[in-house]
């Protein structure tokens, strides 16, 4: 059975109060979590600290990951938060979201060097990317398909073209999980993680509410 990676990128969302009573209510429904799927969430910087200990102490199969980190080590750059920083509450690192391209005009020099950073931290890279033509940069370990026009809108890729997204892009980077995000929801998610060159989802908007992620989980 082929290892599916469900991602949830909750962006800027939840206070800590939230975040331990999603914990909670999954933690309550996780118990027969499928070995082959994989849960990632990430959160706000904010949020990890007590995510981190609530998982640990109630041995729950979920890790975590950052949503972002800086393309610099440890220094003088205000508001940065640096890779060895993350790396002392997460294995995962998101890169590259459209959005920080959007809002924070992060262009392939940033990407790229914030992927290195992150391997650098000892963390796993999640870089996104908007087609298949687009450069991979050296170091990253899984990389999502994010076309702008789906996230958010509740309008997805279709999984064919998901597919062959990931198809290219593995055949030209040895190694790598290739997802799909984008509009991913309870009653959609299966079309995409049923095919056979994707590795799973990155999942927004449907990540929020606990009962809804699980669902999505379960549908996977
Ligand atoms: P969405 O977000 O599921 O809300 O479309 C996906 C994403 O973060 O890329």
């Amino acid at each position: 059975m082929k290892k599916i990676f469900i991602i949830a990128n909750w962006k800027s969302n939840k206070t800590e109060r939230e975040a331990i009573g999603w914990l909670q209510y999954l933690s309550s429904k996780m118990y027969d979590l499928p070995q082959n799927k994989s849960i990632i969430v990430c959160p706000s910087f904010t949020l990890l600290a007590n995510m981190k200990s609530y998982i640990l102490d109630n041995k729950l199969s979920i890790s975590l990951g950052a949503q972002d980190i800086s393309p610099f080590g440890e220094g003088q750059y205000t508001g940065e938060v640096n890779g060895g920083q993350i790396k002392e509450y997460v294995d995962y690192v998101i890169i590259g979201h459209s959005e920080r391209r959007k809002y924070f005009l992060e262009d392939k020099a940033m990407i790229r060097k914030k992927v290195l950073m992150a391997k650098q931290s000892g963390l796993i890279p999640i870089l996104c990317i908007q087609g298949e033509s687009e450069e991979i940069s050296q170091g990253a370990e899984i990389v999502v398909y994010e076309p702008s026009f789906a996230i958010g809108t509740g309008n997805p890729d279709t999984p064919e073209d998901a597919n062959e997204v990931a198809r290219i892009v593995k055949s030209k980077n040895n190694n790598v999980s290739v997802l799909y995000g984008g509009s991913v929801d309870v009653s959609n998610v299966k079309n995409f993680t049923q095919m056979n060159h994707l590795d799973g989802v990155l999942v927004g908007l449907s990540s929020l509410n606990p009962q809804e992620f699980l669902a999505v989980i379960n549908n996977a």
